[in-house]
């Protein structure tokens, strides 16, 4: 029965309620990346190292997960960890540079590659993330979001070896060595599965999974090299019953294809309009989003006018959690958020249709 498991305590949070489709009492908000860079209390407690270093260590990752639930009363925290994490911990050889993001000494460039990504054993591999997620679920009184990366968005940083714009050498492997591409892929999928299993047995009431450059592809692509992976990663979480969120940028070409994978909720980025985006995948799907992190940056008065935007599009829904369109950029200035949230649940209403604005 979908709702009962290790989570089921969240039953009845607005969060979780919504992710279902569900009436509930307020439109709940949280915002992508919102435990980083942005916050002056996360730079204060970060101290030195990479992020990798961090997540190693369960009691620093607790506190800066805490730290954006503490100051925006957000309605959902999510795990501090990276995608890359599992592909480091099989000992794949990345590190995360700051400022820079997933680096590879040795890309993934032939299927003698394959051996570098052994099965994930969670509990040996990466004991820090379940200790962190059990240090979690005792502290917070919101939903904890578990994630992974989707195979294509992590297999373009093991391929590229760095952040990329063209994702050329991931395209060409693609394209000229069908076999190792699934292959890869394959392995990728595995990798995901093991790791949100783990965070979902530790505690994690929601999943969501990260396929942040799907947008490179166009929909055939995607169907063909991407879809069958991230569906056999989010159909293997299903029986678990929690709500599993799906999200890319730059995807809205892609929308009917990512909720076909498999997700109870599809994100959304800010270029796509939220009643279009319901217009198109149908009443039942729960849709996540959609502030431009720009209007963030921006200042008060553009992100509190984008919010009242997002809200009259979605038009009381149920099935809508806010967010921006992608991650907290590390500029943004912590009280706009504050804002934001506050506009959210004072403006948001809930099952009462209104008129969307054209
Ligand atoms: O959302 C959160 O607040 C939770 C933590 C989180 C991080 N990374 C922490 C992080 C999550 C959910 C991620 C996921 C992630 N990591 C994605 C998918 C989300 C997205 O943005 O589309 C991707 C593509 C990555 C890969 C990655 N890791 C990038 C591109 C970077 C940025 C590099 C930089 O420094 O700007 C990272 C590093 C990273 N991951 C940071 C944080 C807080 C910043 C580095 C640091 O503080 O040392």
């Amino acid at each position: 029965m979908v709702g009962v498991g290790p989570t089921g305590v969240f039953d009845d949070h607005c969060f979780i309620r919504a992710c279902r489709g569900l009436p509930h009492d307020r439109v709940p908000v949280w915002f992508m990346r919102q435990a980083g860079r942005s916050l002056p209390e996360y730079r204060a407690v970060r101290g030195t190292g990479t992020i990798l270093d961090a997540i190693k260590n369960p009691d620093l990752s607790t506190e800066i997960t805490l730290q954006p639930v503490r100051r925006y009363g957000v309605d959902a925290a999510i795990l501090y960890s990276d995608i890359v994490v599992p592909a480091h911990a099989v000992g794949f050889g990345v590190t995360v540079t700051p400022g820079v993001g997933p680096e590879i000494a040795e890309p993934f460039r032939s299927a003698a590659d394959l051996d570098r990504l052994r099965p994930l054993d969670p509990v040996a591999d990466t004991p820090y993330v379940l200790e962190t997620v059990r240090q979690l679920v005792e502290e917070l009184d919101v939903p904890l979001i578990g994630f992974a990366g989707a195979p294509f968005t992590v297999a373009s940083y093991l391929i590229e070896g760095r952040p990329s714009r063209d994702y050329l050498n991931t395209k060409s492997l693609m394209f000229n060595d069908e076999r190792l591409w699934h292959s890869l892929m394959d392995r990728l999928a595995d990798l995901a599965i093991a790791s949100l299993t783990s965070q979902i047995d530790s505690g994690a009431s929601a999943v969501q999974l990260f396929d942040s450059w799907a947008g490179a592809l166009s929909p055939d692509q995607y169907q063909r090299y991407a879809a069958p992976h991230s569906q056999k990663v989010l159909s293997a979480v299903e029986q678990t019953g929690v709500p599993r969120i799906h999200f890319g940028v730059n995807t809205g070409e892609l929308l009917e294809l990512i909720q076909g994978v498999g997700a109870d909720v599809v994100g959304i980025d800010w270029r796509v309009r939220i009643d279009r985006a319901r217009a198109r995948l149908g009443g039942s799907v729960a849709l996540q989003g959609n502030l431009d992190p720009a209007a963030v940056i921006a200042g008060v008065d553009a992100a509190v006018s984008g919010t009242r935007e997002v809200l009259a599009f979605n038009a009381g829904h149920p099935g809508h959690i806010f967010n921006l369109g992608h991650g907290v950029m590390p500029t943004a200035d912590p009280d706009v958020l504050s804002e934001v949230v506050r506009v959210v649940h004072a403006e948001g209403t809930v099952g009462s249709v209104q008129e969307v604005p054209q």
